[in-house]
Formats: C-alpha cells, structure tokens, sequence
C-alpha cells in the first residue's frame, strides 16, 4: 500500500468544504451577528427553524454549545437530566452539563436506547431531599451505538411519557440529516415530539463548522443571552452559515450513499478472522468493528495507519468507522482491505510472539 493516499474513516467531521461550498462562503453577503445583522445567518437560521419545524433556530459555533444550550435553558442547579447511555452529552462535552448548567446526568437503559418505563424508573420520587428531574436527552442518530435511528414511535412513547411528569425534552441530533434519510422519515417529524433539537452541519453535510439550536422563541431568545456569556456571540459569522446553507442544501440526499458505503464497508470485512460486524446495525454511516481478545484495538489501529488506513479506537477491542462526503465507494471497500492486512498483520505479530515464547 506504500504511497496510496491516506483513507480517513475516523469521523465525518474531518471533512473539507468543496470549491462550490468555499465559493458560496466568499461570495457571503454578511454583517454584525451581534447586532442581529448579519442577513447569511439570519437566512440560515430562518431555514433550519423551517426545516426542524420549530418556532426560530440559533445558529451556534458546535453541536456541543447547541446541547449544552438547551440543557441551560430547560433546567436549574442541582436538576437531573436523563440521558442514554453512553449519550454524547455525558460521554464527549468535557462536564460541560455540571461545570455550566449545574446539573447532574441518570442513565436511562443501556446502548443508547431506552424506553419509557426505564426512563420513568431513573426518575426520583421527588420527596424534600430528591433531585428535581427536569429534562430528557435523547440522541439521533445514537453515534456511540453505531449510527443507529430511534424507531419513532419509541421517541413518541418516550417524550409523551416525559411530558405527563413534566420533564422537557432535547433531542441531540447531530445526525439527524442521516436518521431521516436512513428512516425516509422527514426531519420535522423527527424532531416535532421534542422542545429543542440541535443540529450540526460540521458532520455528514460537510461543512467547516456550526451547529443550531432549534425551538421556541422564547427558548430561542434565552440561548442567544447565553450564547453571548458563553463568549459564542460571533460576528461576520454569515462566511460559516453560508457553508452551512450551502450543505443544507445540497449535500443532504447525498446521506444515503455514506450510508451504503458504510454497509459496503461491512459486507467487506465479513468472514475476516477476528473481526466482528453486526451487519444488521449499520443503518447509516457509522460502523463499529469489534476485534477478538488477540487484537488489541491501538495495536490495529497503528498497523491500519501504516497501510493508509485513519480508523479510530473506540475502546480497547472496538473501532469505528464513519464513512462522509471524503470517502468514496471504491475508498469504502479499499479501506476494508487495508483493515483486513492490519488485522492480518497484528495477528500474525501474535502468532511469532507465542511461538518465540514456546521455543
Ligand atoms: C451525537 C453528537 N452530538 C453532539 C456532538 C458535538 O458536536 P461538536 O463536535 O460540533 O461540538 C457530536 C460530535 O461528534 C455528536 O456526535
């Protein structure tokens, strides 16, 4: 594989605006974001508040100042917020939830997905010295879980059970462009159980940066006070929102070829020694590789890298891949090969080390 170019499967944040997206990012009218006045973002933000359905939307630097944002905005110190298990929110946002909301995380079910009864069971009674429990965080597509949708009707039951004891609910859709596209479900409907939802146009729609909060005005309006203390007031932002106009509107139909390249990608590792891949998981873009007991997962992932291979480690026998708008269908398939010879290669490494020791 010397001299092949370097396949990057780590995440679909890493990929690189195209020259039409750079071209609509220089051309960005903009003004004083601050000031309200910057017209790129408030197109930008008037469509995605269309998109989601919602009453206005809050273009936002990252999908972690989106989340962190709705939890401020939907909770009190000292709340308890229930999230699923290995949520993006507990897992990848640095404590923000503790350090700026103040309040503490209850896992709900486990793999991501919960349902209501489990949520309903991580509430506390609510006596004199129980927390208040006052939001729900549900994830779409569920990144640690491999890219999975939520069936809706679970999200439904979900939310409509959260509501009954008063609890808000967020939906973290980062991924929400892959759910509907895998699902056929549009993103308004995804999106119409919850009081807020952020999205994120750095991921699989390709652009350089932004992510927005979507929900009522008056929610809206909060997140913006807070967004300014939180040191994310920008602005002549409308040179990113143009980026992120131009990948809502042109690379989200596009979702569904990642997603095939992500099955391909499976298929092609079927049948490899030691590797595992439940085929009927990946229903979007992510695919999560688990490796037998004799293949230490950072052992892999440097022999992949030697071979042109960026895959990450997501714990010490399992990888993932994400495949996005940088990855073709040949890329797809070439980057199972090289996965394959890493595999082949720390195995074999196994293999002369037990018979070194054995002679
Ligand atoms: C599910 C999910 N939510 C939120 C985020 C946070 O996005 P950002 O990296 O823009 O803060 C990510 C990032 O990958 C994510 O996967």
């Amino acid at each position: 594989m010397g001299g092949a170019s370097l396949i990057d499967v780590r995440s679909d944040t890493l990929t690189r605006p195209t020259s039409a997206m750079r071209q609509a990012m220089a051309d960005a009218e903009v003004g004083d974001d601050v000031y309200g006045e910057d017209p790129t973002a408030v197109a930008l933000e008037a469509e995605v508040a269309a998109v989601t359905r919602k009453e206005a939307a809050l273009f936002v630097p990252t999908g972690t100042m989106g989340n962190q944002l709705a939890i401020a905005c939907q909770t009190r110190p000292g709340d308890e917020v229930i999230v699923g298990a290995e949520a993006h929110v507990a897992w990848n946002e640095s404590g923000a939830a503790a350090a700026l909301s103040g309040v503490q995380f209850v896992v709900a079910g486990s793999g991501g997905f919960f349902t209501a009864d489990e949520m309903l069971s991580a509430i506390k009674p609510g006596t004199y010295c129980d927390p208040h429990t006052s939001l729900v965080v549900l994830e779409n597509t569920h990144n640690r879980s491999g890219g999975q949708v939520w069936p809706q009707a679970d999200v439904c039951a979900v939310v409509a059970a959260a509501r009954e004891r008063g609890l808000a609910a967020h939906l973290d859709g980062a991924r929400l462009w892959n759910a509907s596209v895998a699902s056929g479900v549009p993103v308004a409907e995804l999106a119409a159980p919850f009081d807020t939802v952020s999205v994120c146009f750095s991921k699989g729609l390709g652009a350089p940066a932004g992510s927005a909060l979507c929900g009522t005005r008056a929610t809206v309006e909060r997140a913006r006070r807070l967004r300014k203390m939180w040191g994310g007031g920008m602005r002549q932002v409308g040179i990113l929102a143009a980026g992120a106009r131009y990948a809502l509107m042109h690379h989200r139909d596009r979702l569904a070829l990642d997603h095939a390249n992500a099955k391909a990608f499976a298929a092609a590792l079927r049948g490899v020694a030691g590797v595992r891949v439940d085929e009927d998981l990946v229903v979007t873009n992510i695919v999560n590789v688990w490796l037998s007991a004799s293949l230490p997962a950072a052992e892999v992932v440097s022999a992949a890298r030697a071979l042109g291979l960026a895959i990450d480690a997501k714990g010490p026998f399992r990888l993932r891949a994400v495949m996005h708008l940088d990855v073709s269908a040949t890329a797809a398939i070439d980057a199972a090969t090289r996965l394959s010879l890493a595999v082949a290669e720390v195995a074999g490494r196994g293999v002369r080390q037990a018979e070194s020791g054995a002679s």
